[in-house]
């Protein structure tokens, strides 16, 4: 079987070496001729567990070839995925402009069948108007050549990207013809035979799917952190309360922790989108507006905390951070609270000193030379009066206290994921703030 996937962003790439490295033939099909001549040599343009051997190893075994050109691979081809971007427009729906894109590539080249699927977050609706982009290319050339649309959306999450899809809790497809059912079963194979769960069915519904995982987990988040900072006021440790209702297997012990806020490309865009399509057809999404609103607040807690533990006090502060990226195993920083925390810091006059084990490249990129890159961890609190704990990165789980606090100006410490003990934080001379406790 040989597929197509169109876009080789974050989403393309892991598909599509994915697949290749189930024994499928890919060809990774990308506008941007600069990204494909690097892949072609084994460089890949993002940072992903387990990603860039995967891609050597399976272009090397000719399984995984890399394209400037949909068009000509279109006639090899029996699946066709569409995984380009979907950027939110301002008014927060879902740019589909690349989709539709690619199905009028698809419409305007085609000679044979193809089973066109989006893989891309898209709003329910999204396939039958590439379905309908696609028709209206072939009839401009007057031929009739059957073809099919599905949906079948990601959940990798990113960092346990390459995990996710080899073992995903569930594969989920919407497909309207037993054709298309056919195909996707085919080339999904071994995920069945390896008794993963493989759920087809129409092809809104799969469309809804995606955006209702996402905004259920933002919702827990969200909730969460409205739980922590009333368990600030009524004396409670929400991290009781967490390992309490978690232990109820109706709830479940996953996405319970309270932190600074999600962020990342997907949740905070999906809530956003969902909210839109509800709107545009008559509804009001009351709950995820509460989400979103409540994880707005929640990115500037923090830094709010800093400026009570200095009496609104920051002018000429160092303040050290460790962590930039949304979540830890990336160098992704979409949405990411630092943004908002270090923006607050430098218009309340403070230097930052900052170190992510991933994110540096990509944090000079996005805010410049404004804040000092520390060499490592321990640079980070060089002279610092307080150190402020953005990601939770697994080296910064055991640091070793004595030196930090020797290297600071001022034993203070913010701990925005909860990953330090009160108590020995305390014991270890430090003036220690978290979250919902
Ligand atoms: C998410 C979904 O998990 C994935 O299925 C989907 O396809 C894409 O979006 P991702 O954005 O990579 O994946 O990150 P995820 O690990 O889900 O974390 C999202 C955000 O939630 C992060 O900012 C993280 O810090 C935050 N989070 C997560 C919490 O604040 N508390 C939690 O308990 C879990």
């Amino acid at each position: 079987m040989k597929i197509a996937i169109v876009g080789t962003g974050y989403v393309g790439l892991v598909t599509g070496t994915c697949f290749a490295e189930i024994g499928v033939n890919v060809i990774c099909v990308d506008t941007n001729s600069e990204k494909i001549e690097s892949l072609k040599k084994g460089i890949i343009p993002i940072y992903e567990n387990g990603l860039e051997e995967m891609v050597i190893r399976n272009t090397k075994a000719g399984r995984l070839q890399f394209t400037t050109s949909l068009e000509s691979c279109l006639n090899e081809v029996d699946v066709v995925f569409s995984a380009v971007g979907t950027p939110p427009d301002e008014d927060g729906s879902a740019d589909l402009s690349y989709v539709l894109a690619v199905a009028r590539t698809i419409g305007r080249n085609m000679q044979k069948y193809i089973l066109v699927v989006t893989k891309s977050t898209v709003p329910v609706g999204t396939a039958q108007k590439v379905r309908a982009v696609i028709q209206e290319e072939l009839d401009k050339r007057g031929i009739d050549i059957e073809f099919d649309v599905a949906s079948n959306p990601e959940f990798l999450k990113e960092g346990n990207a390459v995990n996710d899809f080899m073992s995903p809790d569930r594969v989920v497809v919407g497909v309207e013809s037993e054709h298309a059912r056919k195909l996707m079963s085919k080339l999904y194979k071994p995920f069945l035979l390896n008794n993963f769960r493989v759920i087809f069915m129409d092809i809104p519904s799969a469309e809804m799917t995606k955006y209702t995982a996402n905004s259920m987990l933002a919702t827990r988040i969200s909730f969460m952190n409205d739980i922590a900072n009333l368990c600030e006021l009524v004396g409670a440790d929400v991290n009781m309360v967490r390992s309490g209702i978690g232990s109820d297997t109706r709830i479940g012990r996953k996405f319970l922790y309270p932190g600074i806020g999600y962020g990342g490309s997907c949740f905070p865009k999906d809530v956003k989108a969902l909210i839109k399509t509800a709107e545009q057809n008559g509804y009001q999404m009351r709950v995820l507006k509460a989400v979103e609103e409540v994880n707005e607040n929640q990115k500037s807690i923090l830094f709010e905390k800093l400026q009570k533990h200095f009496n609104g006090n920051l002018q000429g502060k160092t303040i050290a951070l460790w962590g930039l990226s949304f979540k830890p195993e990336t160098d992704d920083m979409r949405e990411a609270p630092a943004l908002i925390l270090i923006d607050n810091l430098l218009r309340a006059g403070c230097k930052i000193r900052a170190y992510d084990p991933a994110a540096m490249n990509e944090c000079r990129r996005r805010i410049g030379e404004g804040i000092h890159y520390a060499t490592d961890m321990y640079d980070a609190v060089l002279d610092a009066d307080a150190l402020m704990l953005i990601t939770e990165w697994k080296e910064f789980r055991l640091p070793s206290w004595a030196v930090i606090k020797k290297t600071m100006e001022q034993p203070v410490v913010l701990d925005g994921r909860n990953i330090y003990d009160k108590k020995e934080m305390e014991e270890q001379g430090f003036v220690y703030h978290c979250i919902g406790k």
